[in-house]
């Protein structure tokens, strides 16, 4: 995600406040950058959140919205950049790669006024993404795990992450895992799905995928 690419949406407020406290946003985020390894994701992103403003951020899967986010809770680390609440920048222990928050009881209080709602979709965290697909076939079935494992890689491939296989949950972005369980929940060869929190939109660059995905229903891999 780059600074042209956090695209914000926001509507007005509804409930004026005082002038003074009205021009500082609530979050300002200025050239944040941040890396997992060799993967740049956040690359100088600048976002400012007015008080009493709805911001959407738009991205395709995987581009780097839930990693912002953990950034600006501090849950993450970012390797360059200011984050400002309510006009005050989190202090940082020092610049570049390494860098932490620095004072303790700032975190605490700034998170005491933050909150988030996870992207959540259950997956086992001590199994891969391909571990995770064979689990049930393999113990619950007792299907031969050299046929699960075609069936679950060609699966993997259909929802679009056939080359996180090997990855651990926690390394996928959100969407990703969603994929990742419903490859998981198709795997079992179902007659029937119960969706929790359906995949009513899929982000753009996904649009194709999405339609592989609805024709994934029934599934036509056979057991
Ligand atoms: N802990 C991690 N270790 C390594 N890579 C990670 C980790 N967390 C996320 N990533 C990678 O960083 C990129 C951005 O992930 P992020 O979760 O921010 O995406 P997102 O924009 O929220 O996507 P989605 O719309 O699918 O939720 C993805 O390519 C993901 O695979
Ligand atoms: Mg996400």
């Amino acid at each position: 995600m780059t600074h042209d690419q956090a695209l914000a949406a926001s509507s007005p407020a509804e409930h004026p406040v005082a002038p003074d406290t009205a021009a500082r946003p609530v979050i300002e985020i200025r050239d944040l950058y941040k890396s997992y390894g060799n993967h740049e994701v956040l690359k100088g992103v600048d976002l400012i959140a007015p008080r009493g403003h709805v911001i959407g951020l738009i991205g395709s899967s995987g581009s780097g919205k839930s990693t912002l986010l953990r950034c600006c809770n501090l849950l993450e680390d970012s390797q360059k950049g200011d984050v400002i609440f309510d006009g005050e920048p989190v202090k940082w222990t020092s610049a570049g790669p390494g860098r932490l928050p620095a004072d303790r009881a700032q975190v605490r209080r700034l998170r005491t006024n933050l909150s988030m709602v996870f992207q959540q979709f259950n997956l086992w965290s001590h199994l891969t993404i391909l571990q995770n697909v064979m689990e049930a076939p393999v113990t619950v079935l007792g299907r031969p795990a050299a046929e699960v494992e075609a069936q679950a890689r060609a699966l993997l491939d259909k929802v679009g992450i056939g080359d996180k296989a090997a990855s651990w949950p926690a390394q996928l972005s959100g969407g990703q895992q969603q994929r990742a369980a419903i490859a998981r929940a198709l795997c079992m060869g179902p007659r029937r799905c119960c969706w929790t929190n359906r995949p009513a939109r899929w982000t753009p660059n996904c649009s194709k995928r999405s339609c592989a995905s609805s024709r994934i229903w029934p599934p036509n891999i056979a057991p």
